[in-house]
């Protein structure tokens, strides 16, 4: 080969050369960057897919939230509650307010009076789950010694129209209000009350009744069956009627007990007049 033909020869390798070395670094450059768009990719994937835990996550979260809630609220509260909260405006509930401002219908009477089976001066009718633990009042008071009679339970609207007018003409207006509901404002008409006397005060309803060894056992002891006497002694202010320890009302044992044990009249226990 002539030197001007290696020389031609030299630069045309050379030239291939720097051509073949830069579509390497243009191939390399290029998987370089498609590398890149690739790592990038995943990470946003990895993004989502930590996203999507998240919010999957949170979509447990209250779940989880509202499981504990509900397990961790305290049972002893929620009852308390539900005492505190028994229904006192329904008229069938064994818990119905009735005073001087909670009236009843004078349409209404219990579907579930039953004669009481017990010494009585006249028959006489309660609600038979009132009645049921009159006589397991009344088996505990013979078991102790005292003798109890029933003398008036359920009256009707009717009866009890006539028996307030009675006491108006007895006693007028004012002194009837003090012994005797109007019609429609007794908790006689609600088949939960019964007025209870003994042969130590003539079988008569009488305030002495509360210092006979009958009265004081009905005192002490009659919320324990589910009975409050509920017009104590000292209590006008409140309940508008003058003491009548022969007045018992049934209320369940729950409730009894804890009028009792807090020495509240029934309308200052559920924080109404
Ligand atoms: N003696 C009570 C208040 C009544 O008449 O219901
Ligand atoms: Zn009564």
């Amino acid at each position: 080969m002539r030197i001007k033909d290696k020389k031609r020869f030299i630069i045309a390798c050379g030239g291939l050369a720097a051509i073949v070395i830069l579509v390497i670094v243009v191939l390399t450059i290029g998987f370089m960057n498609n590398n890149k768009t690739q790592t990038s990719a995943n990470n946003k994937q990895n993004v989502e897919t930590t996203t999507v835990q998240t919010t999957t996550a949170k979509e447990t979260a209250p779940v989880s939230n509202s499981q504990t809630v509900a397990v961790e609220q305290p049972v002893p509260v929620e009852t308390k509650d539900d005492t505190k909260n028994a229904n006192t405006t329904s008229t069938d509930s064994i818990t119905m307010l009735v005073n001087k401002n909670h009236s009843i219908a004078a349409s209404y009477v219990p579907a579930d009076l039953v004669t009481v089976n017990l010494p009585s001066t006249r028959e006489t009718q309660m609600r038979s789950v009132a009645a049921e633990a009159l006589v397991k009042l009344f088996n505990a008071a013979s078991s102790a010694g005292y003798d109890l009679s029933c003398c008036s339970g359920y009256r009707s609207y009717e009866t009890q129209s006539e028996l307030y007018a009675w006491n108006v003409d007895i006693y007028g207006v004012d002194g009837a209000e003090l012994v005797s509901a109007r019609p429609g404002m007794s908790e006689h008409q609600l088949g939960l009350a019964m007025d209870v006397t003994s042969a130590t005060v003539g079988f008569d309803l009488l305030e002495s009744f509360g210092s006979t060894p009958e009265g004081q056992f009905l005192k002490d002891n009659a919320y324990k069956y589910g009975f409050i006497v509920r017009y104590p002694q000292g209590k006008t202010e409140i309940t508008g009627y003058a003491y009548e320890p022969w007045h018992l009302r049934y209320l369940g044992v729950d409730v009894a007990t804890e009028i009792y044990n807090s020495g509240k009249t029934m309308e200052e226990y559920y924080g109404t007049n």
